[in-house]
């Protein structure tokens, strides 16, 4: 008999990954997946410990999911409630404490054994089940075959976990040590995802490019040794990786960038402040002129390369010369887009109990002054494009019938007139639109006319 299982995912592409990988876990049991929670015979949350915000709405799911699993044992049914991800991983028994009605909760490095765990659960032992160990063994060893339909763009890990411990980060605990996928176990994905249709994969890892996994034919290979045969996969049109850390850009992942046509000209790139005196107190282990740097010979491999961030404002001990100097370091590098954030104190982490935290009307002040530069940017960035024919991977049905939504080779959203069967192509787009979150055009192409 068929099971219905509904997953949410918070958080991060690694997240989305893995909520898919769980289906295909659960997909031999019988499980298919639900678009509601209503009425599933289990309900999985994927949650993120990453900010004070993304932890909290893990609770607040829990009531409602709470109310639809007892109105369900009223009819006789019942609703298993498990929770994964990093919520999970950093909170586990205090998790089931807080929460008495979850069934299971498991780590993001134990998700392989979600069949055993759903068959212990559904023989109801009483007390929820708690596996939030490190195995030794690698969950992707134990993984099924990722299931056929992953879509245009598909997303595949290649390396997870942290060593780099920047003093306000979750991740490493979360998550565990730095591991890497060996290239062949990669390849193998690769090339079923671009069978299974997928025309553009972004490889992940937490720092995907301290990836150092062992090589088909011995030895080991660096992440732009990954991507060179990744990029000769037939069928397979676009490459990308996320998220980078600054200390790990080496010559081999430069080279890529000048070499390899696949590999779009977009990097996310993470700075979080412009202040060496900040950078330190964070424990990035690199300068603000390291990053100019990289970001120089970045540009010089691939002159077209646009560059997206993540910034932290409000660390403890940000005076204002420090945020001016952010300011100042986005101006002058220039983002085509970048996501800013408070400061928000995790528990068990260094930062979190720094003397001199900011008060919270400076951050806010000074958030929204970033995000009022950022935005600047990336309005000018997209409007650079008006009047020209890029390149569009259409994704998706549109907002509006008649119109397919895409990404640009730059990882903008774009809204195109363009018959459904269009789907999956990468067809020229003459921009006619562009606003602060995405551009608007029509086909561009003989098909078209
Ligand atoms: N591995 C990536 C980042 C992963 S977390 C890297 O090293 O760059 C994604 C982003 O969340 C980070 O880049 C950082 O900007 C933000 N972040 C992480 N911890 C945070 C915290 N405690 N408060 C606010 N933002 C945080
Ligand atoms: Fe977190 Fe730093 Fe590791 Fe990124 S590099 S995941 S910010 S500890
Ligand atoms: Fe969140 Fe864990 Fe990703 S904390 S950002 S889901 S690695």
């Amino acid at each position: 008999m068929k099971k219905r299982v509904f997953i949410k995912t918070y958080g991060c592409q690694m997240n989305v990954y893995d909520s898919s990988r769980m289906a295909d876990c659960l997909s031999p049991l019988g499980f298919v997946e639900a678009q509601t929670p209503q009425g599933a015979d289990l309900v999985i949350l994927n949650t993120c410990h990453i900010r004070e915000k993304a932890a909290e709405k893990v609770f607040s799911e829990l009531g409602h999911l709470r109310a639809l699993k007892e109105a369900k044992g009223r009819r006789g049914g019942e609703m298993l409630i498990a929770v994964g991800g990093c919520v999970a991983q950093a909170e586990g028994a205090e998790l089931l404490r807080r929460a008495p009605f979850v069934d299971i909760v498991f780590g993001p490095q134990s998700y392989h054994r979600l069949p055993e765990l759903v068959a212990r659960a559904a023989r109801k032992t009483g007390e929820g089940l708690l596996e939030t160990s490190f195995p030794a063994e690698p969950k992707f060893d134990f993984l099924p075959a990722p299931g056929a339909s992953a879509g245009v763009s598909a997303l595949l890990s290649v390396q997870e976990g942290c060593d780099k411990f920047c003093s306000f980060c979750v991740v490493p605990y979360t998550r565990g040590a730095e591991f890497s996928r060996p290239a062949g176990q990669v390849l193998a994905e690769a090339r079923r995802l671009v069978a299974g249709g997928a025309r553009e994969i972004t490889l992940l890892g937490q720092n995907v490019n301290a990836y150092h996994g062992k090589a088909p034919q011995g030895g080991e290979w660096r992440l732009g040794e990954l991507l060179r045969a990744v990029s000769e996969i037939k069928g397979l049109e676009r490459l990308r990786y996320t998220t980078s850390h600054p200390r790990e850009v080496d010559r081999s992942l430069i080279a890529a960038h000048r070499d390899l046509p696949k590999l779009m000209p977009h990097l996310h790139l993470p700075a979080q402040t412009g202040s060496d005196r900040v950078l330190a107190l964070m424990n990035r282990r690199h300068s603000a002129d390291d990053y100019r740097r990289i970001v120089d010979r970045l540009r010089e491999a691939r002159a077209d390369l646009a560059l997206s961030s993540d910034f932290i404002v409000g660390f403890p001990g940000e005076e204002e010369e420090d945020f001016a100097a952010t300011l100042a370091f986005v101006k002058e590098i220039g983002f085509a887009q970048a996501f800013s954030f408070k400061y928000s104190p995790r528990p068990g982490t260094p930062a979190a109990a720094a003397p001199r935290q900011v008060p919270e009307p400076q951050k806010a002040e000074r958030l929204a002054a970033l995000q009022a530069l950022i935005a600047r940017q990336q309005c000018a960035f997209n409007q650079s494009f008006l009047g020209r024919v890029l390149p569009v991977l259409l994704e998706k049905p549109g907002r509006r019938g008649g119109q397919l939504l895409g990404k640009s080779a730059y990882l903008q959203n774009v809204h195109v007139t363009a018959a459904a069967e269009r789907r999956g192509e990468i067809a020229p787009v003459l921009i006619r639109e562009a606003g602060l979150k995405s551009l608007g055009g029509a086909l561009f192409d003989r098909a078209s006319a």
